[in-house]
């Protein structure tokens, strides 16, 4: 079997920001707004008053204080509460390509690769624009690739789902290069008015390429030693929005064709799972997690990635052995962490390991071990 590496990474970073301060104030005055128009409801007790959100709580219980977004023009309107955007015709490149073509860009420039060089393009993330034709399909035309290209859905182990895919291909001679592209426009199925959920996520795209490590020649280059996959049923992480909505017109809008989560117990269920998840593949492969110089985990929530990085080192982690992006970011689904590997693999040296995981809904979780190449 070929042994694959990736050899290059691109990321690409929404210009537009919203701060804590800023969200809570719009979803406040939301609430505000909501309790007034429902004054008599509540005061006769048939309906619960909203309750305020907080930049406090919010740092606290999950470690973010900003995220970057594709559009905030909308999202901090109490009247509005979701991003607004005009449509694009079907000869305009679409958001998802276009922010994908940014990072693929940047992940081609850092492989030292061509358009030319690569074979296929594999879209993986949490929800899509739409079904067809593939969001994947259309970055091959805008970079002008031949080959092929298909997108995939595994929730915010898509990333790592994805490269499992590319990688098992190039190893066994399928395909010469594939480029492997997230699209995170997680503000799209967000609900602003949720108090549970409004501060979690943020927007961003990630791109890798997967080659054969023979020929892998960028210089943060990382051999895959070893990939896992695993699935388990949950309905704790659920978002009903599909065609079939429109089977039930009274029902489209409603809150659960949004991002809905049960939030405590995602994270009581979760954190095991994944902790016993890596524990196990580095003993499959032979692995000690002293051996470990990095961990680029899922950037879920603060206290869940540094109780998965206690359990698999045995201690708690330096912050430069977990680092987080989520302060910037918050939860950028599968492309969280490899955001993480972007920014924090380069001063690792020849013969490094570091363990790339993802978690999230399904369940679903994705190891990568990977080798810095020399
Ligand atoms: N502002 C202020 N207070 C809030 C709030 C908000 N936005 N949201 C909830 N609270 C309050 C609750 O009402 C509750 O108050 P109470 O103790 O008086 O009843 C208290 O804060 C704790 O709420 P809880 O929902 O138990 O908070 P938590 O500590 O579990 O944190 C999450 C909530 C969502 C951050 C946390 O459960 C989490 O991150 N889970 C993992 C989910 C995840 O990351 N999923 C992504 C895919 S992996």
């Amino acid at each position: 079997m070929v042994r694959v590496a990736i050899s290059g990474t691109g990321l690409y970073t929404p210009a537009e920001r919203i701060s804590n301060a800023e969200l809570v104030l719009a979803y406040n005055e939301y609430v505000r707004r909501h309790n007034a128009a429902h004054h008599d409801a509540i005061a006769t007790g048939t309906l619960q008053p909203l309750l305020r959100s907080s930049d406090e709580f919010i740092v606290k219980a999950s470690g973010i204080r900003s995220r970057h977004v594709v559009c905030r023009e909308g999202m901090l309107d109490p009247e509005v509460m979701c991003p607004r955007m005009p449509e694009r015709g079907n000869d305009e490149l679409s958001l998802s390509a276009e922010i994908s073509v940014a990072a693929a860009r940047q992940a081609l420039l850092s492989a030292h690769r061509t358009p030319s060089d690569i074979d296929g393009v594999i879209v993986a993330a949490s929800i899509l624009q739409r079904p067809y034709p593939q969001i994947a399909i259309e970055i091959q035309s805008a970079l002008g690739l031949s080959g092929f290209g298909f997108d995939m859905l595994a929730g915010c182990s898509s990333a790592t789902f994805g490269m499992r895919a590319a990688a098992d291909m190039i190893a066994c001679g399928h395909a010469r290069a594939i480029l492997c592209i997230n699209p995170e426009i997680c503000t799209s199925h967000l609900n602003l008015r949720d108090r549970e959920t409004h501060f979690i996520f943020g927007d961003a795209a990630t791109a890798c390429v997967l080659e054969p490590a023979q020929q892998a020649d960028g210089e943060n280059a990382w051999e895959i030693v070893g990939t896992r996959l695993k699935s388990v049923y949950s309905n704790n992480i659920r978002n009903n929005f599909g065609p079939l909505n429109r089977f039930t017109p009274g029902t489209i809008g409603a809150p659960d064709k949004l991002i809905t989560q049960k939030g405590r117990k995602v994270f009581k269920e979760v954190v095991p799972m994944v902790a016993e998840f890596m524990l196990e593949h580095l003993a499959e492969l032979g692995i000690s997690p002293d051996a470990l110089k990095r961990l680029w985990l899922h950037q879920a929530n603060i206290n869940m990635n540094n109780l998965i990085a206690r359990k698999v080192l045995g201690r708690d982690p330096r912050p430069e052995e977990a680092p987080n992006v989520l302060e910037e970011y918050g939860n950028t689904s599968s492309a969280g962490c490899i955001i993480s590997f972007c920014k924090f693999s380069s001063d690792l040296g020849a013969g490094d390991l570091g363990h790339l995981c993802s978690f999230g809904a399904g369940y679903t979780a994705g190891s990568i071990v990977l080798r810095k190449l020399g």
